[in-house]
């Protein structure tokens, strides 16, 4: 065995529980593993926890895991990307390997903070920030790297998928859908980030920057959550063999740049994807060599996230003496092109006659569902541009526009 390898937890909320839980249950064959004792030896939150076995770890002030030379590694479950920042730029500067599951973090600051890591010869690891303990950063980055990678396209946020899957099994409206989420842990603190899209987003910004090589920010991935789709839109889908999903997706285009966004869609029942239900995540990546790849797992929760935070708490601990690193270029406006040249069938829901549907779009394949008020219209569209099918309904009342997944 090696000498002890310090571990220091910011944050002792869901995820940082879980982290002390799982290296505290595990330590025996995780030693072995690491071929070093890790130690947790502090924990740090504004909060006593007098009645935890891990009480006695509980510090208040980030500075004594700084100054403290034996402290190897931060783990960094605060979230947010105001004092998660500040305290994991102080950590790499101090020469500790920083772990997180924060995406916003990594996808507002990866850029940034992966080359302080570099630059202070330690490593900022981040598998936890996508998909929960689903591997999808090891193999994006290295399992697939001989790849040219075409495409990622994901089921990226357990608690919308929730929502949406109890929305669409058991007839739960989105309200009633979102209390059971919170009620078992699945939600951000503050669930716009969930239903808006927001975490959907950050993610594919992390997995198309892994990708594609270059940082992709959250303000250029158009973002829409699923606070539009309602039980009428879940039934037409299911009329037409379909199922309501929220994806990210990014696509890489033939100048090299990459269209990226998160919307609801309507997705086959049969493809893989329309399969994956509750708080489950899956993400299928394309690559050139490889084909179609698909991952799969519980991506929320608190002990799923401890698994992936507390597997890179291993890793840099095996790599104290040789670090290293992911790493992606800087991002820019020659990264991302605009999602309006993708083609795809829609799904509109208006309220219109079949004949002021017709005459906007000619051949349209018309849904049905029991109990649709008299002047609502319900079809799926041919192949055409977000420009082009906002154009055709410019003279009808809009209710619901989403993609369909080819
Ligand atoms: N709130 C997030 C989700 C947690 O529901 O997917 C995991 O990132």
């Amino acid at each position: 065995m090696d000498m002890a390898v310090n571990v220091a937890i910011l944050g002792f909320g869901t995820v940082g529980s879980g982290v002390a839980e799982v290296l505290a249950k595990n330590h025996t064959h995780i030693d072995e593993k690491v071929h070093a004792p890790i130690r947790l030896k502090y924990i740090l939150d504004v909060r006593d926890f007098p009645d935890s076995p891990f009480g006695d770890k509980i510090v208040h002030d980030f500075s004594v895991i700084e100054n403290d030379p034996e402290v190897d590694i931060v783990v960094e479950t605060i979230g947010g990307a105001k004092i998660a920042r500040e305290f994991t730029e102080r950590a790499l500067k101090a020469g500790k390997s920083v772990v997180t599951s924060n995406k916003e973090l990594v996808a507002t600051w990866g850029y940034d903070l992966l080359s302080l890591a570099k630059e202070h010869g330690v490593s900022y690891l981040f598998e936890a920030s996508v998909g929960g303990g689903i591997p999808i950063i090891r193999p994006l980055s290295r399992c697939l790297a001989a790849n040219e990678i075409e495409e990622i396209c994901g089921i990226l946020n357990g608690t919308t998928n929730y929502i949406l899957t109890r929305m669409i099994k058991a007839g739960l409206s989105f309200e009633a859908a979102l209390a059971e989420a919170q009620q078992n842990g699945y939600a951000e603190k503050d669930p716009t980030a969930d239903i808006e899209g927001d975490d959907a987003c950050r993610k594919i910004c992390i997995l198309g920057a892994l990708a594609f090589g270059r940082h992709i920010y959250p303000d250029q991935v158009p973002t829409e959550g699923i606070t539009r789709v309602t039980l009428a839109d879940v039934a037409y889908a299911d009329a037409c063999g379909r199922k309501i999903k929220l994806l990210g997706r990014a696509i890489r285009q033939a100048d090299g740049r990459v269209c990226a966004y998160v919307a609801p869609h309507l997705i086959s029942s049969e493809d893989p994807l329309g399969g994956v239900e509750d708080v489950f995540n899956a993400i299928t990546v394309r690559g050139d060599a490889v084909g179609d790849v698909m991952f799969y797992g519980r991506g929320a929760g608190k002990m799923p996230t401890a698994s992936a935070v507390v597997a890179d708490v291993m890793d840099a601990a095996r790599h104290i003496k040789s670090m290293k690193y992911v790493a992606w270029g800087p991002g820019g406006d020659d990264v991302v092109a605009p999602t309006d040249g993708l083609e795809s069938a829609w799904y509109v829901r208006a309220s219109a006659d079949a004949d002021a549907v017709r005459a906007a779009f000619g051949d349209v394949n018309f849904l049905a569902r029991a109990g649709a008020p008299a002047k609502e219209t319900a079809f799926l569209t041919g192949p055409m541009t977000r420009s082009q099918v906002e154009s055709k309904l410019a003279g009808l009342e809009k209710l619901s526009l989403f993609r369909v997944l080819d």
